[in-house]
């Protein structure tokens, strides 16, 4: 995925687009761009590398920075590889036209090839490209304006997008559309100015009202001009919905850590609050989720329960299999949505569909949930994203309310989804009588008491970092777990490959000796979650197993512990809670681990290389 920028309005557009750019630049960043429009010629910057390069370009001559209209891009590549050729902003060959683009054009090659058998002459590789040219060819052929030629050469397009697109001719304009990835435009005071971005983050201190365009919609956006919002099947008007945005500044700024990693690591206790604020009233043991209040019946009397998710949400929804199979004994499925969606899975109408995704947009994640959907059955998602594609796609849903999370790798997105989930396990158990009212009621005490544990969880940093500093330098790590665990094991490996480039492995702790144990020596740090309740003693052989192969273990374990301290080399500690609550604790000492491991080995934690903070493209 790549992030948009665009303004036109009366200020100086440059500072806005490259600002913008920064804040969405956890949506991409091996190259960066920015046209903007001076009244006579366009001014364009592009580069591989991040905005902070392209800023060192454009530094050098002020006047690239001069116009009151322009576009932004930042890249995550898909069709052609980083560089600064393949940059966006593209340019037709005229001249006249420049586009910014996020998605993929999946029949790119066959418009590729007509557009050059009628002289068209492509300088990059990407899609991007054929699209600007493609609506070159429309406009020219059918003699309209760009509005026109962007609606009816999108109709030729399959693929997802969401395009911003400049015509010189027309400087007073910009044509905005999207279909599978996201835009908001930003509605200045009486129109005087609009901000184009995929999301709100870039125009927050500028306005509180923003559109967000539907898929297969297009606005026209003009200078003191009220935004037009059109179909592009049919090129109808349709309203132009304006919402107030709910975002401030102080949540996508780093505020005083020095990454937003670590902020978002610090925040877990805040965002757990908020996701279960309202909804639960512990001593009552009442559980509120209108989402799930309001289609009680679809999960009473489903067959099972099939969840889908990619990567660390994923992992959540492993944890949420364990809750609500344990809870409630419905039978639950884990599906990695980029599998579930092309294998023809058996799906029927008395089966709910739990989608979880942080950040809503997660293209695998939305097929899955369309095709769950086309064979009747009824789909829920866990979202962060408010308004987000999977959030409006499903027939209900709960969000976390974790504020936005901007670190590329997942944090305190994976402890609020085991939130919701524990909340909606908990509201079936009652509703099903699969658990006693005082069990339930134990459980939401419980729970009530796990932010203020975190709190105290993430004193350790001291203990975590010298951890940290000892294995630094390992090439393999093992990450072991079981039962509710086993997930966080496999969440654990994830944090610590995405970010320090380390290779890392989670297992079922059992699994270990139907072979990973091959790979044990004194080289190989095992991270073992080894918690006081669920297969304790198991997990204590599994260890010695390791010991006696002269692995080196670094255990997680409950406060008081004294077995497995006496075997591992590092021990760190977790306060007491129920057993179906430990990943929300014994997480944060993993989370913090790779955060420290990969500063020592002074990667970039906050936008580790060829990754992207949501994953729109297939
Ligand atoms: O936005 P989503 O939760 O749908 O994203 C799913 C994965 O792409 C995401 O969790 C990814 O694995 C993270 N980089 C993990 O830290």
């Amino acid at each position: 995925m790549c992030g948009i920028t665009g303004y036109i309005g009366s200020r100086n557009a440059y500072p806005i687009i490259i600002n913008g750019l920064k804040r969405l630049e956890y949506r991409g960043y091996d190259s960066a761009g920015v046209m903007v429009f001076d009244g006579e010629q366009i001014q364009l910057s592009k580069t591989k590398g991040k905005v902070s390069d392209l800023e060192a370009i454009t530094n050098i001559d002020e006047s690239r920075k001069k116009g009151s209209i322009g576009i932004g891009h930042t890249r995550w590549a898909t069709h052609g590889v980083p560089n600064d050729v393949n940059s966006h902003p593209h340019v037709s060959q005229s001249g006249e036209l420049v586009i910014v683009h996020n998605g993929i054009i999946e029949n790119y090659d066959t418009i590729r090839k007509e557009l050059i058998s009628r002289g068209y002459t492509f300088q990059s590789d990407t899609d991007t490209e054929v699209l600007v040219n493609l609506i070159e060819e429309v406009k020219k052929n059918e003699n309209c304006k760009l509005g026109k030629a962007v609606q009816l050469a999108l109709t030729n397009v399959i693929g997802a997008y969401a395009i911003a697109v400049f015509d010189k001719t027309r400087p007073n304009e910009l044509v905005v559309a999207r279909l599978g990835s996201p835009i908001a435009i930003g509605i200045g005071k009486d129109n005087e100015e609009f901000f184009v971005a995929s999301d709100a983050s870039p125009f927050i201190e500028f306005t509180r009202d923003a559109v967000y365009l539907e898929d297969g919609e297009l606005a026209i956006v003009k200078r003191n001009k009220e935004i037009k919002v059109r179909k592009i099947s049919n090129d109808k008007e349709v309203d132009a919905v304006i919402q107030e945005l709910q975002l401030n500044l102080e949540q996508i700024e780093k505020g005083g850590y020095d990454h937003f990693m670590l902020k978002e690591i610090h925040e877990q206790p805040k965002a757990i609050i908020d996701t279960y604020r309202g909804r639960m009233l512990p001593n009552e043991g009442i559980i509120r989720m209108a989402g799930v209040d309001d289609h009680m019946s679809k999960f009473l009397h489903a067959d099972r329960i099939i969840i889908v998710a990619c990567g660390t949400s994923w992992h959540a929804g492993l944890v949420g299999e364990y809750l609500l199979e344990e809870m409630t004994r419905v039978p639950v499925e884990v599906e990695y949505a980029s599998e579930f969606r092309y294998r023809n899975p058996i799906i029927t109408p008395k089966d709910v569909v739990i989608a979880i995704s942080q950040s809503g947009e997660t293209a695998d994640t939305l097929a899955a949930i369309k095709l769950a959907k086309s064979k009747g059955a009824f789909v829920f998602g866990i979202c962060n994203v408010v308004g987000s594609s999977i959030a409006r796609e499903t027939h209900a849903g709960a969000y976390t309310h974790a504020g936005p999370e901007i670190g590329v790798a997942s944090t305190k997105a994976f402890t609020t989804q085991i939130t919701v989930l524990s909340l909606i396990s908990l509201k079936l158990a009652q509703a099903k009588g699969t658990l006693a009212k005082s069990a339930v009621n134990n459980y939401l005490q419980t729970l009530q008491l796990i932010p203020s544990q975190i709190e105290k969880l993430l004193e350790i940093d001291d203990l975590v970092k010298e951890i940290s500093y000892v294995y630094k330098d390992a090439t393999n790590c093992l990450y072991l777990g079981r039962g509710f665990n086993f997930p966080v094991a496999l969440e654990g490996a994830l944090k610590l490959k995405e970010i320090s480039y380390i290779h890392a492995e989670g297992y079922p702790a059992a699994e270990m000796k139907h072979g990973p144990i091959a790979l044990i020596d004194e080289n190989m740090p095992v991270f073992v979650i080894a918690t006081n309740k669920g297969h304790y003693e198991k997990v204590v052989s599994n260890i010695q197993e390791i010991k006696s192969r002269s692995g080196k273990i670094i255990a997680i374990v409950t406060e008081g512990d004294v077995t497995v301290k006496e075997i591992a080399d590092h021990v760190i500690e977790i306060p007491e809670t129920e057993e179906a609550f430990t990943p929300l604790l014994t997480t944060i000492p993993l989370q913090l681990l790779s955060y420290h491991i990969a500063i020592m080995l002074g990667k970039n934690v906050d936008q580790p290389r060829n990754l992207a903070k949501s994953v729109t493209v297939e």
